[in-house]
């Protein structure tokens, strides 16, 4: 790393600018915005972008969402765009939204995985739309995070793991919302969510009036080579300890389960709402959202994921959440978390 650019309690956007230059000259920043930080790079340079899968050490057939600021932005890297798919643009973005459109030439192969379509984000975050103009090139960044380990929310959680392979970082504290981007395909003039995430199939359904949730979202693959988002392919999000998801609509139903899985280990590690807390018996509870606050849940959950190894527990029990609105994006991280261990009674 070169240049640390300390935004969290300035308003002093002037040296977005450094971290622009760095965009254009090949270079890779870690940025902020709404949802996770980003491992960004000029997408239209090749070079630039090899980089960021190099330094994920992320497999190559996994495309990366290409950044914009304006819509100008949007038709230099993508064609043919449908009525419905403008609704969508209008409605969601700028924020926690991708949507998934049919690329141009100018967009290279290494963004897209060789796929023919593009993922595109417009994030609200002032910074990184600040960023995007002040570049004037769309912006490649999958989540700042090492493959396989939670996407980072703040840059403590990442600053060890990322710090030798970007030139820029800008750092502007928590992220709002803590997961990430709702990914959405138009299939047949329907909405198709392959990533759920803080904009909900309920808003997206308001929109277009149908909305479809791809099954593997809360399963397992079977054939791998249907998928529709790579990324859904591969682990993700998990701690080095073993995981557990345990959920049911009966809170005492599901607080009896967990006691009774936590009394056959050692040292057992709970994720609970504050509410729940004193109801277990074992010694090492993180209590992290008020139940039913999925908001504060979806942004503290990352964080809370990469901690619990430091309590070198031998099975860290999870209490699931409704999947409803973002708790459908909250539990499709849990049970990539937990390795598809999941219990639902
Ligand atoms: O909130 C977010 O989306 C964050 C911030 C940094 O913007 N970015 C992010 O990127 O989560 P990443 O690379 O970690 O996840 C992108 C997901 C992957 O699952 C990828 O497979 C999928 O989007 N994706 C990207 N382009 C695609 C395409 N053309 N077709 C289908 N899926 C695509
Ligand atoms: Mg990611």
């Amino acid at each position: 790393m070169n240049t640390y650019i300390d935004l969290k309690s300035s308003n002093n956007h002037m040296n977005i600018q450094i971290a622009a230059k760095s965009i254009k000259q090949g270079k890779l920043v870690l940025f902020p915005t709404e949802t996770v930080y980003g491992i960004g790079a000029d997408g239209l340079n090749k070079k630039a972008v090899k980089n960021i899968f190099i330094a994920k050490g992320r497999k190559q057939d996994n495309p990366l969402i290409l950044h914009v600021c304006n819509m100008d932005m949007i038709n230099r890297i993508a064609k043919n765009i449908s009525k419905l798919e403008y609704k969508l643009i209008s409605a969601f973005f700028p924020g926690p939204f991708t949507i998934i459109l049919e690329r141009k030439d100018i967009v290279p192969d290494i963004v897209t995985g060789g796929l023919d379509t593009v993922g595109i984000r417009m994030p609200s975050n002032e910074i990184a739309l600040k960023l995007i103009k002040l570049a004037n090139t769309p912006i490649a960044a999958p989540s700042a995070n090492i493959s396989g380990k939670p996407s980072g929310t703040n840059i403590n959680d990442i600053f060890n793991e990322l710090k030798d392979k970007v030139d820029t970082i800008i750092d502007d504290g928590e992220c709002n919302i803590g997961v990430e981007s709702t990914v959405v395909r138009v299939i047949n003039n329907i909405p198709h969510i392959l990533r759920p995430g803080k904009i909900t199939p309920e808003q997206i359904k308001e929109v277009a009036g149908n909305v479809v949730i791809d099954e593997h979202i809360l399963q397992k693959l079977d054939n791998e080579k249907d998928v529709l988002s790579p990324g859904m392919k591969y682990k993700h999000y998990a701690p080095n300890s073993k995981c557990i998801l345990i959920y049911s609509k009966d809170n005492n139903k599901m607080v009896n389960k967990i006691n009774d899985i936590s009394k056959e280990y050692k040292k057992p590690l709970i994720i609970s709402c504050i509410e729940n807390k004193d109801k277990y018996l074992c010694q090492n509870v993180l209590d992290i959202y008020h139940k039913d606050n999925l908001d504060e849940l979806s942004k503290n959950i990352f964080h809370t994921l990469r901690k619990v190894d430091l309590y070198t527990p031998d099975i860290v029990i999870i209490e699931g959440v409704k999947k409803d609105g973002l708790g459908l994006a909250i539990m499709n991280r849990l049970i990539r978390a937990c390795e598809y261990n999941y219990i639902e009674i």
